[in-house]
């Protein structure tokens, strides 16, 4: 078998693109993948699926909701659901298919088959072992499981039977309302699904800006969520045309149950290390059954480094993405680097919510004297254009320096503004810096820079 400078275990975020930076600075590359197709989960059966039908999804919320205030006058569209489906993996396949092209532009050898690792500088894949200086573990994260509670893909579903359901259900009951069950649960619900979404904690999206939390489930509620907080759920039984769902209320221990068509479980997702080896190989593990990392991505086995969401921190496809670009740059001897201060959180809801930095939480608990510079929607001519004047950006800064800690955004295009700031923490920017730089009329970013100068002088249109 040939030898290789580096060998890259999973084709996901972090896997393919740390494949085409290695290969990018001049070292002999090789990615394994299991799957038929590359790109991992968010490509396959996450973020880019998701996206097409949150997309679908939100058109036909317009045509039904907005196209005659427009003036925009007939009959609103109907679902096609297979048809639907085949949008969303047409926009799947275009993407797994580009990243075998940038394999083959780049010259990484796709090597097909589950890896493992049976000893340091070996990658094991069906009976053949591949021989590298450097390995990298980019395997990624599954749907974590809930004791009582079986998963069968059709009618207790993760994300991935989520979004491939054989029908639109009638009903659904969404068991986490985290990132995952909100996305999908907003997608259902717009489809003309009842959904009920059941939580453990008080709040929904936990560890987000409260104004956030409160603001996303009012308008989630408006848009037909329901919402059960405080509870624990127990166990769900599947019968033959349903599933019960059996929940535990925290303010008094009762028990309820509810039935559904179909029971998405959004608890959580966990490292995948599932026959890899790496532990039999004496590999250090954290508590939580992520692979231990130093500062520099490496494991305590040398020659083997590993990134994404089989290590800590949080399990988003661009943290994966930057540290597979950074621990690329360190094997090939130059200063990777991620600032892990600066990574924004996205939730693709409609209206989106996105934030960066710091909560008003986390720095009340650090002492950090800060400021809050906060502007609504309603105040900004581009989003009411396009029923969108819900939400508010609002921006903390440092109350002495005036320097930029971390921004909430819910309201349109949030996903996209929230680089804005972004680049101004990068660059260690004040509040004034944004609200002195000009931004283009009529834009939703306007709302960015009205923060801004709501943390000095105030903004203008409130
Ligand atoms: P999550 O950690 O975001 O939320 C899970 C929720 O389930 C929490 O609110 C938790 O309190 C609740 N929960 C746990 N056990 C429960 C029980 N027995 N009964 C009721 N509620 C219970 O997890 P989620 O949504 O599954 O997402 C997994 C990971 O994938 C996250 O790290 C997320 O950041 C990532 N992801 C990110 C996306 C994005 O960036 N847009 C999209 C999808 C996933």
């Amino acid at each position: 078998m040939a030898h290789y400078d580096a060998i890259v275990i999973g084709s996901g975020p972090g896997g393919y693109v740390c494949a085409i930076r290695l290969a990018q600075l001049g070292l002999k590359t090789a990615c394994v993948e299991g799957r038929d197709t590359l790109g991992g989960t968010c490509l396959n059966v996450g973020c880019i699926p998701s996206k097409a039908l949150l997309h679908s999804s939100h058109m036909l919320h317009e045509a039904e909701h907005n196209f005659t205030k427009m003036g925009l006058m007939g009959k609103s569209p109907s679902v096609d659901w297979p048809k639907m489906k085949a949008y969303k993996e047409d926009v799947v396949s275009q993407n797994t298919k580009g990243i075998e092209f940038l394999f083959k532009k780049n010259k990484i050898d796709w090597i097909k088959g589950w890896g493992s690792i049976p000893a340091a500088g070996q990658v094991k894949v069906g009976d053949e072992v591949h021989t590298a200086t450097s390995i990298v573990i980019a395997t990624g994260s599954e749907a974590s499981s809930l004791r009582g509670v079986e998963v069968d893909e059709k009618r207790i579903v993760t994300s991935t039977g989520a979004l491939d359901l054989a029908k639109i259900p009638r009903s659904m009951v969404v068991i986490g309302a985290g990132v995952i069950g909100l996305e999908l649960g907003s997608v259902y619900a717009r489809l003309g699904t009842e959904v009920t979404v059941i939580e453990f904690l008080d709040e929904i999206t936990p560890g987000m800006d409260k104004d956030v939390q409160k603001t996303l489930k009012r308008i989630l509620s408006k848009q037909g969520l329901n919402f059960i907080m405080g509870a624990a759920v127990q166990n769900v039984e599947a019968t033959k045309t349903k599933a019960k769902v059996t929940y535990k209320l925290r303010k008094d221990d009762s028990e309820v149950s509810l039935d559904a068509d179909v029971v998405l479980v959004a608890t959580g997702r966990r490292p995948y290390v599932d026959n890899l080896g790496f532990e039999a190989l004496g590999g250090k593990m954290t508590e939580r059954g992520q692979i231990a990392t130093g500062a520099h991505w490496d494991t305590n086995i040398e020659g083997i480094y590993a990134i994404g969401d089989v290590i800590e921190g949080p399990m988003l496809a661009h943290k994966a993405e930057d540290e597979g670009m950074a621990v690329a740059e360190q094997i090939a001897g130059k200063s990777g680097h991620v600032n892990y201060n600066v990574i924004p959180g996205v939730i693709y809801t409609s209206p989106e919510v996105a934030s960066v930095g710091a909560t008003e939480q986390v720095l009340k608990e650090k002492g950090v004297d800060y400021k809050v510079g906060k502007f609504s929607f309603m105040g900004n001519a581009r989003a009411k254009a396009v029923f969108q004047g819900e939400g508010f950006v609002k921006i903390l800064a440092d109350k002495d320096t005036d320097r930029v800690l971390g921004a909430h955004i819910i309201g349109p295009a949030a996903g996209d503004m929230i680089h804005e700031i972004c680049i101004a923490m990068e660059f260690g920017a004040s509040a004034q810096d944004i609200a002195l730089t000009c931004h283009a009329h009529p834009t939703y970013s306007e709302a960015v820079r009205e923060a801004a100068l709501a943390c000095g002088d105030g903004p203008i249109h409130a």
